[in-house]
Formats: C-alpha cells, structure tokens, sequence
C-alpha cells in the first residue's frame, strides 16, 4: 500500500535501521522495487527520477497501482525535484513527497525556497526533503573535500526555518561512478553531530559504491534513507550484456535488467537492516 513517507522514516529513525530508495524511472523498475519489498517484509521508498521518466503521472498511476497489491509499506518521492513545475506535477500526481533540492543556491535562498514548498506540500498532506552542504558528482571528485560537507549549526536552523521532514547531508558520499578503486571515507564524526542537533530523518545520497560496511555502519549511527541508484542499474545493464545472446521471446531482455536491478537492491537492504522491518 502507498503511505506517507513520513511514516515509514520515523519508524526506521525509532529503530535505527535504514531503508533503501532506489532510483526508478519506469514500469520495470517500479515494479521490481515493489517485488523485493514485497519479497523481503520490507518497507521501501522509491525515489523516481524526474529526469529519466518526465512522464511522472503515468509513472504514479503505474506505482499506485503495484503497491496496492502488496501489504508492505511503498512510499514515492521525487528525487532531486528542480523546478517549481515538476513539484506541482508531483503534488497533483499523489506522490507521498518531495525532495526539493535547492542544494547549490546560496544559503538563504535554499531556505526560502525550501519553506515555500514546504508550504504547499503539507497543506496536501505530503513531505518534503530537502538538501544543505552539497552531494555532488562522484565523477568530478565531489565528496573528497569538506567544504561541500553539511554545517551542523546551520543544520539545526535549516529545519527549524524551513520545516522539511527529511534532510539529505553531505558527509562524503557523492552520485554515480567513483573513480576505480575509490572508496569515499565518510565524517561520521560529522555524522552523529548532525543526529544530534536535527530531529527529523538524515538521509544519504550517493549510496552506490559507498561501501558496504560504510552503508550498514552509517546506518546503525545516524541515516534512516539510502538513496541508491547507479548501482542497481549498472548491474542490471552488465546482467542483459552478460546474456544478450541468450533473448527469447518470452525474456526480451528487460527482465534481465530487472531481476538483476532487483537482486541487488536486496542485497543493500539487507546491508542497513530493513527486511522483515514492513
Ligand atoms: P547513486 O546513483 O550514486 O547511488 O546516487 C543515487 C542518489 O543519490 C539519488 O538521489
């Protein structure tokens, strides 16, 4: 069933587990999030990328749909939402929330803009997380240096201002492909601050290639949502080269990137302790 983001984080926050929200972008990928939740007990999010699948009523419907079938918990966010338009879009759509990532505007502005969303989401019932410090692109070396990193004092105000439900902190992770052999080393000192001085949910972008025990130990102290996208697709692409030779007409290839996409979300559920968590 669809619920509130919101109910899903608190409850994970309350037993200090995580939960995954993988990226999607269609059908298959809805579909195959909702199935290893379903599978697992788990509760999930799924954080569709506006970018990849503009089309985000359909894709809403489709959602709503599938997690009316099961009985585990199924939230839909809208990740990194940019414009003001792709916000109402989601609104009108039914999502549970939004992320509105106003991360790379100057501090001040990142606040009004976030507090004027805030607005029009909670008169609708749904929640919006926000960003500050700066998750940026694994492939420019982002997360490597501090200085995009989330300040713990200016945390505390951010939420208190804004009124966001979730907070995305940069502490080392950053989005896509790190360079081979890279594996980011996270602030956890930075971490537990930010636990600390911020009551709504942490979350953290970038899961892919953050390293397993950095996912499971980050986690166990302080994040409650793993974004998680790269990873799963990337897996479900090698999975289709792996056997491309191999299509019937009843395995056009797609299901070889789903049940790949599917496997290894499982896997990082597993890592930050949501299954049988629904
Ligand atoms: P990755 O693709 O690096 O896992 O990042 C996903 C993400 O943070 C989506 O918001």
């Amino acid at each position: 069933m669809l619920v509130p983001m919101t109910e899903i984080l608190q409850k994970s926050r309350e037993g200090h587990y995580g939960v995954i929200a993988p990226n999607i972008c269609n059908e298959d990928s809805a579909r195959a999030a909702i199935e290893a939740a379903a599978e697992t007990n788990s509760p999930i999010i799924l954080d569709l990328i506006y970018s990849a699948s503009p089309d985000i009523t359909l894709l809403a419907h489709i959602v709503k749909y599938l997690a009316d079938r099961v009985s585990v918990p199924v939230a839909l966010n809208l990740d990194h939402g940019g414009e003001f338009k792709q916000h109402i879009e989601a609104v009108r759509a039914g999502f549970s929330s939004i992320m509105v990532d106003r991360s790379s505007l100057p501090y001040e502005q990142n606040v009004a803009e976030v507090a004027e969303l805030v607005k029009v989401a909670h008169s609708v019932g749904m929640s919006v997380e926000a960003e500050l410090g700066h998750v940026g692109t694994a492939a420019d070396g982002d997360g490597q240096t501090s200085d995009l990193y989330t300040n713990v004092d200016q945390a505390a105000d951010f939420v208190e201002r804004t009124g966001c439900d979730a907070l995305a902190v940069a502490i080392g992770t950053a989005h896509g492909k790190y360079p081979a052999g890279y594996v980011p080393h996270l602030d956890f000192d930075r971490l537990h601050e930010l636990y600390n001085a911020v009551e709504v949910p942490l979350v953290l972008h970038g899961g892919s290639g953050s390293g397993d025990d950095n996912l499971a130990r980050a986690t166990r102290e302080g994040i409650t949502k793993v974004n998680v996208g790269t990873s799963l697709f990337s897996a479900g692409m090698q999975n289709l080269a792996d056997h491309v030779g191999e299509l019937t007409r009843a395995n056009l290839g797609y299901k070889m990137i789903s049940d790949a996409y599917k496997a290894e979300l499982i896997r990082h559920m597993e890592l930050v302790g949501q299954v049988g968590k629904a």
